[in-house]
């Protein structure tokens, strides 16, 4: 039977078997969510793409629908078409014309008005593998990726696609050589100018078009905007959508919420949101949710600065031990393929410092923690992704490391070669403390690199992007068409393209995140978008099975007993304050000796919520080397020592979802545990933590 074997969510969605990626053409409509996905009908990796289709009333039980729109293929199995991710909207007004009479009694013959059906509008990219002719004369490539429009009489059942496909066949004028790297339109419909607005991306060059129309067919170019932040990989799953400033009616920002592969926070999949204004032409960003990759947070004090000098490492005080090749600034390089050029605004990429290491460790000079941040602009290490090779990682595991008092306390592997990015670590516990800088390398491969620009101390953070989510797990995100402002719902993809097709489940592969609610908060000042799991999940939730407070917590681990089967699905709140302590978590699906676990918890020295999952179960299905999966994976959250901090953790069979309380951190991580232990601990480390208490709920099926 479906919905038992090993791994399968329990209160998410997945489909009933085969291979799942992005969610695509969310609507709510006449009481229904629809949940149209990426789907390969024939198999468990990706491939054949087409949508599949389920339908909801409270975003927590799903009906399986038929397959929507299906693969097409010629009599010789070449396939002809693809349908890849793309939104879909009720036609209420009947712009399109697609709209047919409704034939029912009381409509006709009795004078009254006709009455139409309200077509539901999928907008989509065809991705064409084979060179052919299109019905309506579009002669197409091979490999070609152009938006088209299908339409739908009865709610989503049937589909027909329109004659005049593909509605936008190519790239603009200027961009003309990306005719096969051009997708995922997200269409909505914009009030204020009664239009119809199209955001899609020219995947590779960072670019989101903007496109209007009043009908659905016909599309004008109206703007282009990007890259910015997180500018690396190919940019993916484009959305766009307002919502009010801290509730206020009166105020409306929009947000642009997109997917990046790679280039994420962790290899190799991400989401980031920008901020800004959008008036149905344009999207401004706010100048605050623009981190420009130049500017260093004022007052900062620079430790180590290798881009703007050809000095090198070694010239810096840095040794090196072990099988160590070359030092020094790097030549010229493959990354010229990626276009990185002019990211620094230099116009020339010259920043190398660090050669290729060989089963290395390189040790920066002893120094002293002066502000509460190090932050470093970094790139390469792990997985170089290299357009003409994809998929393809030819590179070694380097992670760069901070180590206070002989214990590494924060650490970053390095992302793929291409993605420059700066991070930041809250370091404000260990200030006055002497450090030094690592990098390692895990030599599992031939060759590795690493490359650090600069290294600053400052008072704020130097960020890079805002991220959505800080696990490796939550991927093309979009958001409900059909719904009030107030009430954004949006699902990711739970999965990482690093790995998604090799995750050992057995019937189906990959499932969606749960609903979340999405609002704009303005927090220390700064507006960010939070997120919240819909309300309706707790319509799965069992009666309290554990509550208990302690006034006061000693470093160690402490047993907290749930019932099976609620101790590998549950939702957990940890709530707590300080105290003397350094970290506070909670330990699940873990056995007698911890040799399994998955931690969760929260950082009072480094300042960050964690999942970590080095240990949760299995990782060896996953292919690229070094592998990318095991982590922890970190949120930071600047607290003061009078806050209590709330982590909300939903645990299912294949997975953790983190949320801090007011929903400003998420963390979405798979996890793939080897055996049924499901221990639950709760432990601190450190020092006494003050008023912890536990609330546990299980979560029921919603598929049995
Ligand atoms: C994102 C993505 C989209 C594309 C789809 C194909 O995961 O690569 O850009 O439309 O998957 O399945």
């Amino acid at each position: 039977a479906y919905y038992t074997e090993e791994y399968r969510p329990q209160f998410h969605f997945s489909p009933e078997m085969n291979w799942m990626n992005d969610p695509n053409g969310l609507v709510y409509h006449d009481g229904k969510y629809h949940l149209f996905y990426q789907y390969n009908p024939n198999g468990t990796t990706w491939g054949f793409m087409s949508w599949g289709h389920a339908v909801s009333t409270d975003l927590v039980h799903w009906e399986h629908l038929p397959i929507a729109l299906e693969c097409e293929s010629d009599s010789n199995g070449n396939v002809l078409e693809m349908f890849f991710s793309g939104s879909a909207v009720v036609d209420v007004d009947n712009t399109s014309g697609f709209a047919v009479p409704v034939h029912d009694k009381k409509g006709r013959g009795r004078g009254k008005k006709k009455r139409y059906t309200k077509p539901m509008i999928a907008i989509y990219t065809s991705n064409y593998p084979t060179a052919h002719t299109e019905p309506g004369g579009a002669v197409i490539r091979e490999g070609q990726q152009s938006q088209s429009i299908a339409y739908s009489n009865d709610d989503g059942l049937t589909w027909t696609q329109y004659e005049g496909n593909p509605v936008i066949e190519s790239p603009p004028p200027g961009y003309e050589d990306q005719w096969n790297q051009f997708r995922d339109p997200y269409v909505f419909w914009h009030e204020q100018t009664s239009k119809w607005i199209m955001v899609a991306f020219l995947a590779m060059k960072q670019k989101l078009l903007i496109y209007s129309s009043t009908n659905l067919k016909d599309w004008s170019l109206e703007s282009l905007f990007g890259p910015e932040n997180a500018r690396f990989g190919q940019w993916e799953c484009p959305s766009l959508f307002p919502l009010h400033v801290d509730g206020s009616r009166s105020n409306e920002k929009w947000v642009l919420m997109m997917a990046i592969n790679p280039g994420g926070l962790v290899p190799a999949s991400g989401t980031q949101y920008i901020i800004g204004e959008f008036d149905g032409s344009t999207f401004v960003p706010d100048q605050a949710d623009i981190y420009d990759p130049t500017q260093i947070p004022s007052g900062s004090i620079v430790f180590q600065d290798f881009e703007s000098t050809s000095s090198t490492f070694e010239d810096l005080g840095w040794t090196a031990t072990g099988d160590f090749v070359g030092l020094g600034p790097r030549q010229a390089s493959t990354v010229d393929v990626w276009d990185i050029r002019g990211y620094l605004g230099t116009g020339v990429f010259t920043t190398y410092l660090f050669g290729d290491v060989a089963k290395g460790t390189v040790t920066s000079p002893t120094f002293t923690i002066t502000k509460d941040y190090i932050s470093f602009l970094i790139a390469g290490g792990s997985y170089p992704y290299n357009p003409l090779t994809a998929g393809t990682p030819d590179d070694n595991q380097v992670s760069f490391s901070l180590v206070v008092d002989g214990e590494i306390v924060h650490s970053q592997t390095g992302g793929n070669s291409e993605a420059l990015v700066w991070r930041s670590w809250n370091v404000a516990g260990y200030v006055g403390q002497e450090a030094q800088l690592l990098i390692t390398d895990a030599n599992t491969g031939p060759l590795a690199h690493i490359h650090v620009d600069e290294i600053i101390f400052s008072d704020t953070p130097k960020d890079e992007a805002n991220w959505i989510d800080y696990g490796p797990d939550y991927y093309a995100a979009v958001p409900f068409n059909g719904l009030p402002s107030d009430d954004r719902v949006a699902i990711g993809w739970m999965n990482n393209w690093a790995y998604a097709q090799n995750i050992p489940t057995t019937t189906w592969r990959s499932a969606m995140s749960i609903p979340r609610k999405m609002s704009l908060k303005t927090i220390n000042n700064k507006l960010k978008l939070v997120q919240q799991p819909v309300s309706t999940l707790s319509s799965l939730y069992t009666r309290t099975l554990y509550s208990r407070t302690y006034k006061t917590l000693q470093s160690g681990q402490t047993n907290v007993p749930v019932p099976a089967p609620y101790n590998t699905r549950m939702k957990l709140t940890l709530e707590f304050k300080r105290g003397t302590v350094s970290q506070v978590g909670i330990i699940l699906r873990s056995n007698s000796t911890n040799s399994q676990e998955t931690v969760i918890g929260y950082d009072f020295l480094g300042q960050y919520v964690f999942v970590d999952r080095f240990k949760s179960g299995d990782n060896a299905f996953v292919t690229w080397q070094p592998n990318p999966y095991p982590g922890r994976f970190v949120a930071t959250m600047p607290t003061k020592t009078t806050d209590v901090i709330t982590l909300n953790i939903f645990l299912d069979w294949s997975s953790v979802e983190v949320f801090d309380g007011l929903g400003q951190v998420a963390i979405t991580s798979q996890i793939f545990p080897l055996d049924d232990s499901a221990d639950v601990k709760l432990y601190s480390v450190g020092g006494t933590a003050s008023s912890v208490s536990v609330d546990v709920n299980g979560i029921k099926s919603a598929w049995t």
